[in-house]
């Protein structure tokens, strides 16, 4: 679904400065495998995020997206970023189909899917709510829908819950595995905690500090549907050591 062949990323700044934040990254994802990217604040990640969703040039290197080459945006790709940038005067089934009208898709059609997609999400009966009543959690499960609107072979994710509290995080976790699931998607999630990254992933992909390397991968093996209970068991404290210690050794911890 998503490959990257010796990738890498060279920004040059306004005063002439070239930054180096990503170097060498080979990485192939199948279709509906759910990778989630862990790695130090600056190693490049959501670098690696942009250039797979085409909207920054990359360096060198090759990507392809279902076997044809990036070299733009595209529509068979949706992004939900950290926070959820809803739009203030468009309600939710409104701000769910911005990519609709944006494509210009058929409304009609597209208005149903996003109805169906804000019943999986958990927010049917909010359709005419606008962004200001909702909480937090709710504007970022209205992003996942607008992310999923136009039926995009690949969901890419950018730190999408880290401004959750800790309880609503693990069911947005809960939630996205059983999207994950249901709708079939191949899912890129850059995380930074570990726990999230292993409990939602069939692999885990370790980043180095910048410029950032792929560092090390690991298959996570635990049976579907997961409940977070898994978090108890000791093969999951296990993953989570391990990848922390990769992290320290390469300096990027502590
Ligand atoms: N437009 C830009 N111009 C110059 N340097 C940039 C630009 N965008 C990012 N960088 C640099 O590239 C490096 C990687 O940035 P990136 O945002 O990809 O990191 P990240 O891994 O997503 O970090 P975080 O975990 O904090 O979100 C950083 O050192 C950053 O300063
Ligand atoms: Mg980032």
């Amino acid at each position: 679904m998503i490959i990257c062949r010796s990738v890498s990323k060279v920004y040059e700044t306004i005063e002439g400065e070239r930054i180096h934040a990503l170097a060498d990254i080979n990485l192939a994802v199948q279709d509906r495998e759910f990778v989630s990217v862990v790695g130090p604040s600056g190693c490049g990640k959501t670098t690696l995020l942009r250039l797979i969703a085409g909207t920054l040039p990359k360096s060198a290197g090759e990507i392809l997206l279902r076997g044809s080459p990036v070299t733009g945006p595209r529509r068979d790709i949706g992004i939900v970023f950290q926070t959820a940038t809803l739009l203030p005067w468009r309600n939710v089934l409104q701000n769910a189909l911005l990519p609709v009208d944006v494509q210009g898709l058929d409304k009609k059609t597209y208005t149903e899917r996003a109805r169906d997609l804000l019943q999986m999400v958990g927010l049917t009966g909010f359709e005419r709510k606008y962004p200001f009543e909702l909480s937090g959690g709710m504007q970022q499960r209205v992003s996942i829908t607008r992310a999923l609107v136009h039926n995009p072979a690949v969901l890419l994710m950018d730190e999408p819950f880290g401004a959750l509290d800790a309880l609503t995080r693990e069911q947005m976790n809960l939630d996205l595995q059983r999207i994950w699931a249901t709708a079939g998607k191949t899912v890129f999630l850059i995380t930074h905690s570990i726990s999230e990254a292993v409990f939602l992933a069939d692999r885990v992909v370790v980043m180095s500090a910048r410029p950032g390397r792929i560092l090390a991968e690991f298959q996570i093996g635990f049976e579907r549907p997961r409940s977070l209970d898994v978090m108890g068991a000791p093969e999951f404290g296990r993953l989570v050591t391990e990848i922390r210690r990769h992290l320290t050794a390469h300096g990027a911890l502590g």
